[in-house]
């Protein structure tokens, strides 16, 4: 039913912005309502450039979009610097909002946020779709079965090899606009794929290793760190970085099996992805090889991951709106918890890679 659809705003027209408005344009209980740029020529430049209908308003000025009545839910793509301003302008307007990561600065900033959006009952989340893809939810199946046997070691990684020109101009490493540069553009991924593999449960220390690269003016290229539980002896690691080429893989291993996954934060293909899985493996006789290989487990999906987040909000905000629910707290402390990570690999780099507790 037309009616039905949630109605969103898109506040800023950054590139990711493209990709989600066509998740919204997929999504079956979504639509775009406005689109605001700092400038009316922008936001209707965007309109056009990426052929959206006619119906779509466009917005010359954030707070044009933030007290636009006819907008349930924004979708705010700007820098992380300008995230509290316009989350808590357009939360305090009864607005829902989908926030792109990394949700904040700090873990006080997205305090702020959710805040706002608890007291005025509105649904938080942030932009990680890749939690949103039926592979995830697959390989969550196999991590908790019991054959794995218990989690032992989780690596990540988040790479990719920047030009010049990046690494000079992007927003995303712009001191005062994003000042967690790659370890909140890349870092983030990681940090929320370690803390899914283990069910959303806090490691209790965090230590950032020695492997540090920061450019001249201090900004950080690429950085890496681990995490221990004490009470499982369970660590994770991972790695992030502007400086090597493209890598999103995670690595699960538990007393009885290993999971591994090449494209974690964006699938090699839209309609289908894959994992590998082994489950027991032995050496073979003589130890001339293994017992048995990676079995490749292949999901398909309708729908990008990013039009089935899409849809997962817009079911939340749907059944606040129409069936008087309360907000879903679940997304708001998954984001609260990857920025308290976040902040506590920073910190122990700025302690000399000294370990956090949590
Ligand atoms: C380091 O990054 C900052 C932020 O983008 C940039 O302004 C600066 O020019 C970079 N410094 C060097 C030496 O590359
Ligand atoms: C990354 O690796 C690919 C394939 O090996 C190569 O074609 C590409 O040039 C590399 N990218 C950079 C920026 O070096
Ligand atoms: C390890 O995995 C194999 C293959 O699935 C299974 O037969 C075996 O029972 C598992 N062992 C444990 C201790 O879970
Ligand atoms: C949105 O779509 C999902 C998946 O089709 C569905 O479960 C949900 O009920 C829909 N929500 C609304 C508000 O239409």
């Amino acid at each position: 039913m037309e009616s039905s659809r949630i109605r969103f705003g898109i506040i800023g027209c950054a590139t990711i912005a493209r990709k989600v408005s066509r998740a919204i344009l997929l999504s079956s209980n979504a639509t775009i309502s406005a689109v605001a740029s700092r400038s009316l020529a922008n936001a209707q430049h965007f309109l056009s450039a990426n052929g959206l209908p006619a119906s779509v308003r466009a917005h010359g000025s954030y707070e044009a979009m933030v007290d636009d009545a006819s907008v349930d839910a924004v979708y705010v793509p700007l820098p992380t610097g300008l995230h509290v301003r316009w989350a808590v302008a357009a939360a305090e307007r009864g607005k829902h909002v989908l926030l792109e990561k990394p949700a904040a600065a700090c873990l006080s900033d997205l305090d702020r946020i959710l805040e706002a959006c608890r007291s005025n009952g509105v649904q938080f989340m942030d932009g990680s779709m890749w939690l949103h893809h039926p592979r995830t939810e697959r390989m969550k199946e196999i991590l908790a079965a019991h054959d794995f046997g218990p989690l032992k070691m989780i690596h990540c990684s988040s790479t990719f090899s920047a030009t010049p020109n990046f690494l000079q101009n992007n927003i995303r490493v712009k001191h005062d606009l994003d000042s967690l540069r790659a370890l909140g553009d890349l870092g983030w991924y990681c940090v929320g794929a370690i803390l899914w593999a283990v069910d959303d449960q806090l490691p209790d220390t965090v230590t950032a290793l020695p492997s540090l690269h920061l450019n001249q003016s201090g900004v950080i290229l690429a950085c890496a760190a681990a995490f221990h539980w004490t009470d499982h002896d369970m660590i994770a690691t991972f790695h992030c970085s502007f400086l090597s080429n493209f890598s999103m893989d995670l690595s699960v291993h538990g007393t009885n099996a290993s999971l591994q996954v090449k494209d974690l934060a964006i699938p090699y293909q839209e309609s289908s992805a894959t994992f590998d899985f082994t489950c027991g493996a032995k050496f073979a006789d003589l130890h001339i090889g293994w017992s048995r290989k990676p079995e490749e487990v292949v999901v398909q999906t309708d729908l990008p991951q990013e039009a089935l987040m899409i849809e997962e909000f817009s079911r939340i905000v749907g059944n606040i709106k129409n069936s008087n629910c309360r907000p879903d707290s679940k997304w708001p402390e998954v984001t609260r918890k990857t920025q308290m990570m976040v902040d506590a690999v920073k910190s122990s780099i700025e302690l000399g890679f000294t370990p956090v507790d949590l």
